[in-house]
């Protein structure tokens, strides 16, 4: 799918069919997060994918949302531990870094025609409860992703986009 088809297509897809993803998406999905920019290239982020039932089961019960019945979970982190720290505030780029591999994963998801909803309301401690080789790490998103039901429709507030003008300042 050409670039700008992804941006304008992408929606937080709520409702997933009952299909499995194939490996080959998962394999090209991980690799545009793989390939996504980081502070002085670092990557100290790491992507777990949640894909047996028993995993998928446990990452559902720290969230909220009983709309997460898809096939696979993406969880993603940043570590403070060997990211870039700006010298002259001492801020950590941990959070950023992981945020954009995120973002690269879901963008990878669209293009190849599958749904996905950037979830950031979790129970963290209990994520890392469940998870324990998480517990080093900051996580950014959870990315539930798998083929959209055929009657998977944007929110409401999908249409709800600032315009330009509001967002951007030409100095
Ligand atoms: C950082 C972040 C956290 C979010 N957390 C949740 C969440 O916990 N649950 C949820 O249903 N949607 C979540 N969303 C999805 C947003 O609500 C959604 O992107 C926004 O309303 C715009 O709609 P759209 O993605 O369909 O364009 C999150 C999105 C972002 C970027």
């Amino acid at each position: 799918m050409e670039f700008y088809d992804v941006v304008r297509s992408r929606y937080s897809c709520r409702k997933f069919a009952d299909r499995q993803v194939e490996a080959d998406k998962l394999e090209r999905i991980l690799e545009a997060g793989r390939l996504a920019p980081t502070a002085k290239n670092l990557q100290p982020v790491r992507i777990w994918v949640i894909q047996s039932p028993e995993a998928l089961e446990e990452i559902k019960s720290a969230t909220p949302f009983k709309w997460i019945t898809c096939p696979i979970v993406l969880a993603v982190g940043g570590t403070k531990e060997g990211a870039f720290v700006r010298p002259s505030d001492n801020r950590n780029f941990e959070d950023v870094d992981a945020t954009i591999v995120a973002t690269h994963l879901m963008l990878a998801v669209q293009a190849e025609g599958l749904g996905s909803t950037w979830v950031g309301f979790f129970d963290e401690p209990k994520v890392k409860e469940l998870f324990p080789e998480m517990k080093n790490y900051d996580l950014v998103a959870l990315l539930p992703i798998g083929y959209p039901a055929d009657d998977a429709q944007p929110s409401e507030r999908h249409a709800l986009r600032k315009a330009q003008s509001q967002l951007v300042k030409h100095l």
